[in-house]
């Protein structure tokens, strides 16, 4: 007879334990004229040694021992372009992380981390955030402002008039076709863009030095040169002269996200 026991065997089911995301923030400034902002892979092959996005995450992967992340910014600057003053705000999300706790002390040390891996990228203002914070750095961004450090170069000498002309513009709406270099991954449109002001500095007769203070999401290159007429008005038409961007650098993105982490 026997008793009532278990007519089924109790089989054990695997347990997985997966750790909700972790998000880190910060603001980084990338001082390289070659590093992308995310690897750069053509037909499968690297093109660039590192990226912005390797450089900074590299440290957090190893210290939250994490199984991936996701990177987002505000903005993002061209291969060649620098990004100086406070920073460009971003946000990365850690991916299954088998550590989440880290002191202040620690983010600190995390940081140091990130900026001693190179001389290319430097990081600020790192925190632990959670995701609805993320959210902040996408909010209104089409409104913020940024400002830019440019080396132009004209074909005819310039005069002590042009510099003048170039300063006293102010709030100037322009019109902007995608541009061509970015046609293969973005939809043609025409977007209106304001700049703001624009400060010339001479250099020699055929350089000035131009400080720009844009809407976000102005294409700076191509307000300079035109695209070939895809940008009207540019400074080739304003100043009657054929003129080309040789450096930029983004030296400002007002976004007050993240909050400073106070030393
Ligand atoms: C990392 O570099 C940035 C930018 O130069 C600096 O503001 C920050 O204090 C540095 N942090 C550490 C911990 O070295």
């Amino acid at each position: 007879m026997g008793g009532a026991g278990p007519s089924t065997r109790c089989a054990p089911q695997d347990v997985q334990c997966l750790h909700v995301s972790v998000f880190v923030a910060g603001r980084y400034n990338k001082f390289s004229r070659t590093l992308p902002q995310t690897p750069w892979v053509i037909d499968g092959e690297r093109r660039m040694e590192s990226s912005v996005e390797e450089l900074i995450t590299a440290p957090l992967l190893a210290s939250f021992r994490s199984e991936g992340f996701n990177f987002c910014s505000s903005g993002r600057e061209d291969v060649d372009v620098r990004t100086l003053g406070n920073g460009r705000p971003f946000a990365v999300e850690l991916l299954n992380p088998h550590r989440a706790q880290f002191s202040r002390a620690e983010v600190r040390q995390l940081q140091e981390a990130i900026n001693t891996s190179s001389d290319k990228v430097k990081v600020r203002d790192l925190q632990i955030v959670t995701r609805e914070a993320v959210a902040h750095m996408k909010e209104g961004e089409e409104d913020k402002t940024k400002s830019y450090g440019a080396l132009i170069w004209t074909q005819r000498p310039i005069e002590k008039e042009d510099i003048e002309f170039i300063n006293n513009i102010k709030e100037l709406k322009i019109a902007q076709k995608t541009p061509l270099r970015v046609l293969h991954r973005r939809p043609l449109a025409v977007r209106q863009r304001l700049i703001h002001t624009m400060t010339a500095s001479y250099l020699n007769p055929h350089h000035f030095h131009l400080n720009l203070r844009t809407q976000a999401g102005t294409y700076i290159k191509e307000f300079v040169h035109g695209d070939f007429g895809r940008t009207k008005p540019n400074l080739c038409e304003l100043m009657e002269a054929d003129t080309d961007i040789l450096e930029l650098d983004v030296e400002s993105v007002d976004v007050d996200w993240p909050p400073a982490v106070e030393d």
